[in-house]
């Protein structure tokens, strides 16, 4: 047995002694799939750095098959062009591909609940270990994934060749899904939308399912399994835990500017600010604000929507409790204030009290219900 493979035997056993990993399928296809081969070099984060630094690993180097085999996401890329090869010493930036962590891609696939002889379509190859995962378990045929940045995709498709695995591989924006090769019985995203391109709803079958991760310019973000119940109409809810993905590049916020911070109009926060920090008390803000970019911390929130250069911030008032400044056309505050106490007044559930309806009419958050209190999303 190589090192490689009793890595992988070990850290296989302890995602399935922690829950992570049960279908028997996707067991074989976790011991199976060497992650060693997509991953020949990465960046790891410097503890404690702020902006966070980067040092390059590379096959072979003290580490590097530990790392492999770690759960842990393996960052590939920065800034959209640097790549571990391109660097020597410590650097910084955005990281814009990856290899997400086992752990979460294998509990992806299991959710996704695709089976046998069903037409699955990725979107992000990334690395292409899970794509490996997928093609291992379904077949080549079965397998379709998309990957926006041709250098990334390029390196996948060479580890995926090494590997020995064929499926059918598109560089491309996956927000535009594959026109050509539905209808597929299920999609699957690792990298998040800010809401769910109307292509997928007209791409994957009425009956069909589709797994994604919502996220904004905030931050914030929810898992969600949808139905697709009709042509450009699905409805699903939001999934336990707090799953993250980098956004979809032409999803991501606009470049701005240095934070300025203006005067506005002064009153008190009914809320406390800190909620925002909660999980889903960040994404609700995010629903009420999703033109907003969320900056601060705990008692000091900014929230700052470029386009119309509104803004709000919090902070302690002198005498308890908290204000707000506001200024703009949009009164930010005010609209995550009443969402966050339409949160509250529901026992401040976790995102699995909420869930999503897609239709002519548009994309809506709900709680609770569909009938209950609710938000577009910014399609
Ligand atoms: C978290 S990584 C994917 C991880 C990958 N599935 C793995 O296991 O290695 C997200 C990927 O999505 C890609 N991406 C971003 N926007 C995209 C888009 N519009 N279409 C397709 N891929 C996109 C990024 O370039 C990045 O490689």
């Amino acid at each position: 047995m190589t090192t490689a493979t009793r890595l992988r035997a070990a850290l296989m056993d302890r995602i399935i002694e922690n829950g992570g990993l049960t279908e028997p399928e996707w067991i074989g296809a976790a011991r199976a799939v060497p992650r060693e081969m997509f991953a020949r070099s990465f960046f790891l984060a410097l503890p404690g750095t702020v902006p966070t630094r980067y040092r390059p690993v590379r096959e072979g180097e003290p580490g590097w098959l530990e790392a492999v085999y770690s759960d842990g996401t393996l960052i590939t890329q920065l800034d959209g062009r640097l790549r571990p090869d391109d660097v020597t010493g410590e650097v910084t930036g955005s990281p814009s591909s990856s290899s997400t962590l086992p752990s979460l891609v294998l509990s992806m696939w299991q959710r996704l609940r695709a089976e046998a002889g069903h037409r699955v379509l990725e979107i992000g190859t990334g690395t292409g270990y899970s794509t490996a995962l997928g093609a291992h378990r379904f077949g080549d045929s079965s397998l379709t994934s998309i990957e926006y940045d041709p250098v990334v995709g390029g390196a996948a498709a060479t580890a995926l060749k090494e590997a020995g695995s064929a499926p059918r591989l598109i560089i491309g924006d996956g927000l535009r899904g594959d026109p050509d090769g539905g209808p597929y019985d299920r999609l699957i995203a690792t990298c998040s939308v800010r809401y769910v391109p109307l292509p997928w709803l007209h791409q994957v079958r009425p009956g069909g399912k589709i797994l994604l991760t919502l996220s904004g310019w905030s931050y914030a973000h929810a898992l969600a399994l949808l139905d697709v119940t009709g042509p450009g109409e699905a409805t699903g809810r939001f999934l336990p835990g707090t799953t993250s993905f980098m956004i979809a590049r032409p999803h991501d916020r606009p470049p701005r500017p240095a934070l300025a911070l203006l005067p506005g109009d002064e009153r008190p926060s009914r809320i406390d600010p800190a909620k925002l920090d909660d999980w889903t008390g960040g994404w609700v803000a995010q629903l009420a604000a999703p033109s907003a970019e969320r900056l601060g911390a705990g008692a000091e929130q900014v929230l700052w929507d470029v386009s119309t250069g509104s803004q709000a911030r919090t902070a302690r008032a002198p005498g308890g409790g908290w204000t707000v400044v506001q200024r703009g056309p949009v009164r930010l505050w005010d609209r995550v204030e009443r969402a966050v106490q339409r949160w509250q007044a529901a026992g401040e559930p976790h995102q699995e009290a909420f869930g999503l309806t897609v239709s002519a009419a548009g994309q809506r958050v709900w709680l609770g219900s569909e009938a209950g209190p609710g938000w577009n999303l910014p399609i």
